[in-house]
């Protein structure tokens, strides 16, 4: 058992440089997030679904992935840079496909943009953004893949038109597992039904915040006036069905990836229905509980499909061993979600900033430890999965 379970004080306080007090970790940004956001807000982002069961899977099947550490290797110049869709990107990590950032710090949207472009990542511009694509990529440059929760068809077709017309948009990123929202009564069910509510303790935190997707410009964009005061989010009823697909592909040339996929059968269907890429993905815990762990199922489903579709990886990462265990696997890139919040509430962007950098310490470090010295070399001979999948050697 590690120190962590054992002395759970000590354990928090050595995530913290003695010298800074700074977080050292991405524990412990959370914690300094925890200690800055209203207690609703916090337990808003931390929780998930039901018993958050998936959340805990998500954690337990990324630490059963154990590092194959090899020696007298040279490993003195590593390089972090990959190709996601051929597109270049200075690390194999994405962030920005996640709502409401503009709740935690006025940066929001645009800050996750500026410190993506900053590291040379590719970022998520999510469709009910609180800032304008142009200005997006005006400053902080891109590149973006465009990320589309489905509410109907007139806003998805809005804001694919938006993404066609812009230079730094590669890619339309469609999340599929939100077939309910948080269905569970339960109390945490309850608070994310209250944006109203999280908006009024945000700005009693000083915080700046839009209340819902309905003040946000992207649906102002050339609609009259009342049409957006009447516009009101749907309930997520997405694309209902994978032929429907066909229709948000006649509306673009970008390649579409979706987010979310969990079996093997939706990875197939994916390649079947001509998408660029996947994001294995159980959205952090928060729509399906009593699901497997993203990482339990990442191994059968990069097998699968092979080289035909580039696969990502999503839910429960937390350092960049992560990274390095997903890659390893056979991700092309993995996401972050809930760390973009903990980073943004402690610092703003500068928060950001530094667990964008504890992450790709922490990916260089494990790079170091497996003898790799580029992205190409990560590989599940650095690993060894858990029983019954074995060590992988390929
Ligand atoms: C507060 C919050 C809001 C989110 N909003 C979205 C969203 O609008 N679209 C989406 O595809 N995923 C959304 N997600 C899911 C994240 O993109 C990501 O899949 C998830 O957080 C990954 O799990 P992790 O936080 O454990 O890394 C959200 C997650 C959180 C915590």
């Amino acid at each position: 058992m590690g120190a962590g379970y054992e002395n759970p004080i000590g354990y928090l306080l050595s995530q913290f440089s003695r010298a800074t007090g700074e977080p050292k970790t991405i524990r412990g940004y959370e914690a300094l997030a925890r200690r800055r956001l209203h207690p609703l807000m916090y337990a808003n982002i931390a929780g998930g679904e039901g018993r958050e069961l998936t959340i805990g899977r998500n954690r337990d099947s990324l630490d059963a992935v154990m590092l194959n550490p090899r020696c007298l290797v040279d490993v003195s110049a590593r390089d972090l840079s990959t190709t996601i869709l051929g597109q270049k990107a200075d690390l194999p990590i994405m962030m920005g496909f996640s709502g409401g950032l503009g709740l935690i710090d006025k940066s929001g949207e645009l800050g996750v943009a500026r410190v993506a472009a900053k590291h040379g990542m590719i970022s998520g511009a999510l469709m009910h953004s609180s800032f304008r694509f142009e200005q997006m990529e005006a400053e902080a440059g891109g590149p973006f893949w465009l990320s589309i929760v489905h509410h109907d068809d007139r806003a998805t077709a809005h804001v694919i038109d938006q993404a066609n017309r812009l230079q730094s948009f590669k890619a339309v990123c469609l999340t599929v597992d939100t077939m309910v929202q948080g269905g569970v009564p339960d109390r945490k069910a309850a608070r994310r039904g209250l944006p109203l509510k999280q908006a009024i303790l945000s700005r009693k935190n000083k915080m700046w915040a839009p209340l819902n997707d309905m003040t946000d410009p992207v649906f102002h964009v050339g609609e009259p006036a009342g049409e957006v005061l009447n516009w009101r989010p749907q309930p997520l009823t997405q694309l209902q069905t994978w032929e429907r697909l066909k229709w948000l592909q006649s509306l673009t040339d970008l390649p579409i990836v979706l987010k979310g996929i969990m079996s093997v059968e939706d990875a197939k269907l994916a390649v079947q229905y001509g998408c660029a890429g996947i994001v294995v993905s159980n959205h952090g815990g928060r729509i399906v509980d009593e699901a497997p762990g993203a990482m339990n199922v990442l191994p059968e489903i990069v097998d699968a499909v092979g080289n035909s579709i580039e696969v990502y990886f999503d839910s429960g990462v937390r350092s960049g061993h992560d990274v390095f265990k997903a890659l390893a696997v056979g991700a092309r890139a993995a996401f972050i979600g809930r760390p973009v919040y903990w980073g943004l509430a402690a610092d703003g962007e500068r928060g950001l900033d530094c667990v964008v950098t504890i992450l790709k310490r922490e990916l260089d470090r494990a790079m170091a430890y497996c003898g790799c010295t580029d992205i190409a070399a990560v590989t599940r001979r650095c690993i060894r999965l858990p029983h019954p999948l074995g060590s992988y050697p390929d």
